[in-house]
């Protein structure tokens, strides 16, 4: 049990929500344990419909904690993200996002995993993944190009540019941007909606909808995501991070 992630149940919608907001809602390896075990259980249990993935505080998630990406260089335990997003890819009940404000890294791959998402206007989207030298995860090297074409992706992974909530949702990558404060009532209004629904329809069109190359193409990001990991340039990325400075590639 961890009080980093909220998880409550009510009239057929589980509500999945990221509580560290000190860090700004960085996802550590207890927190994507506690919500891929939360998604499991919402899969099998016949009383949940919908899930709702929200958060506290004024971010939505700052992306993997950069500690636990440091920690495995040094031997730790292989970080727990991957889990999540097997679990994300193969739920078959819709999830709801509420996206409040920023979603960096795995805080944006993850939405191209939910059917409805709800974003403040001014919230940013960022996907650095090549700042951080390492490579698209979640099978977004094959979604997000597929929603917003290549170069646009290219400039998001490879150059760090990122989407403001208005942006995204003209782009297609979110159904709605609204004021901050509205965007968790308007997730939850949809959620309430969808519970209405005949679930096996709903399931059954959520299905059609899911390419099922989507898991194999995750796993072949994440071998080379692991591989950079262990790689002197990611090393030297999350040393600047923890240490408050730009990084120096130069040299390697
Ligand atoms: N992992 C670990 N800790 C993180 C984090 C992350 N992804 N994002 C933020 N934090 C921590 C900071 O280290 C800081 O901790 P401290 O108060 O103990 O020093 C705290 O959260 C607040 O962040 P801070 O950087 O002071 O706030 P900010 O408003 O100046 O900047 C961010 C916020 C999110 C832009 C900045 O923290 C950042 O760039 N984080 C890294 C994002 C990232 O690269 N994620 C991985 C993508 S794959």
């Amino acid at each position: 049990m961890t009080d980093l992630v909220k998880i409550s149940e009510a009239n057929g919608v589980m509500e999945i929500l990221w509580n560290r907001p000190d860090k700004k809602n960085a996802l550590s390896n207890v927190m994507y344990r506690a919500a891929t075990a939360a998604l499991a259980r919402a899969a099998e249990d016949k009383s949940i419909r919908v899930v709702v993935l929200a958060s506290e505080g004024d971010s939505f998630t700052s992306g993997n904690d950069l500690a636990d990406f440091a920690s495995v260089a040094m031997g730790g335990e292989a970080p727990a993200a991957h889990g999540f997003i097997e679990a994300m890819i193969q739920f078959p009940k819709p999830i709801v996002a509420a996206v409040a404000g920023l979603a960096i890294g795995v805080g944006t791959t993850m939405l191209l995993h939910c059917d409805l998402v709800y974003v403040a206007s001014d919230a940013k989207l960022t996907t650095p993944f090549v700042s951080l030298a390492l490579v698209p995860e979640a099978a977004s090297s094959m979604l997000l190009p597929a929603r917003i074409g290549h170069a646009r992706s290219f400039a998001m992974f490879a150059l760090g540019e990122g989407f403001t909530g208005a942006q995204a949702a003209q782009l297609g990558l979110a159904n709605a941007a609204l004021p901050k404060e509205e965007v968790l009532a308007a997730a939850r209004k949809a959620a309430a909606t969808l519970a209405q629904r005949p679930i096996g329809a709903v399931m059954a069109t959520k299905k059609l909808m899911r390419d099922a190359s989507i898991l194999a193409h995750s796993r072949t990001e994440g071998a080379i995501f692991a591989e950079r990991l262990h790689s002197a340039e990611a090393t030297e990325a999350f040393t600047a991070f923890q240490q408050k400075r730009a990084p120096d590639f130069s040299k390697l």
